[in-house]
């Protein structure tokens, strides 16, 4: 299948624009480790949820990518925590910018930052999401200063096959943020052949279940095998 992504990047000043070629590097790194920290942020649902089909199947990897040699170093991921907390801001990027903060501040951990430095490390990071950011998550992700932020499935593509979404694009959130530092580079639909069926099995009983899972015996949900 064919890469359909677009490419979008915004400056503090400026619009969104296709910036080029799918297959090319993005700030030199290459289409293939892109699609392999894409990967990533599906597979983290597995590792915090213990199911590869969780019904907010919402994934997030946050990667330093300042290095450009190899495929980055991973800080932390996070997945949809609501169900698992019952806090309902836990979003797959806002657990895993929790996450990473916890990471880098731990006195016993491998940075042990202060709470300063914390904040400013994320503007070399980039956050991979496997689905668009709400604008929660999109205002988020602007706070904290990512340096890039790379979605899979758009909010588009949720709201058409049943989700519920607050109807705001990150592309507009972002462009609404030029007060803020640190403008991120946005590229949106990345590997979204692989991204989309983690969501559309939850409200259409025909799909078929993502790897690993299988109808429930009456049909309405994806279960782990
Ligand atoms: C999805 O598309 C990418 C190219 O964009 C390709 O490398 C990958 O193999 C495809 N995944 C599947 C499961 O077909
Ligand atoms: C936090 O990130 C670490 C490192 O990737 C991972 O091992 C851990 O499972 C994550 N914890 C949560 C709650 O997502
Ligand atoms: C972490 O850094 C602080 C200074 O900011 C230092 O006092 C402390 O010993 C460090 N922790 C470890 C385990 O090295
Ligand atoms: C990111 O990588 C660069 C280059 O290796 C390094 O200097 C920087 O400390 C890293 N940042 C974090 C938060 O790991
Ligand atoms: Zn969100």
């Amino acid at each position: 299948m064919h890469f359909t992504g677009i490419l979008l990047s915004y400056a503090s000043v400026g619009m969104a624009f296709v910036l080029s070629d799918p297959k090319m590097s993005l700030n030199s790194i290459p289409f293939s480790t892109r699609v392999h920290w894409m990967r990533e942020a599906n597979a983290a649902l597995k590792v915090v949820t213990g199911s590869p089909c969780p019904f907010a199947a919402f994934g997030t990897v946050i990667v330093n990518h300042t290095n450009t040699d190899g495929l980055g170093d991973l800080l932390c991921i996070g997945a949809n925590e609501n169900s698992l907390t019952g806090n309902p801001t836990l979003h797959g990027e806002m657990a895993a910018i929790k996450n990473c903060t916890a990471i880098l501040t731990d006195p016993n951990g491998r940075y042990n930052l202060t709470a300063s430095e914390a904040q400013a490390a994320f503007t070399d990071l980039t956050l991979y999401t496997n689905a668009e950011s709400c604008p929660m998550c999109a205002s988020g992700i602007r706070w904290a200063g990512f340096r890039e932020y790379i979605y899979g499935t758009s909010i588009d593509r949720l709201i058409q096959t049943g989700w519920g979404q607050i109807r705001i694009p990150s592309i507009d959130v972002f462009q609404a943020s030029f007060d803020l530092p640190n403008a991120a580079r946005l590229v949106g639909n990345l590997l979204v052949n692989e991204t989309d069926p983690l969501f559309l099995w939850q409200y259409d009983p025909l799909y078929p279940c993502p790897s690993g899972c299988s109808r429930s015996e009456d049909g309405s949900t994806c279960e782990a095998n």
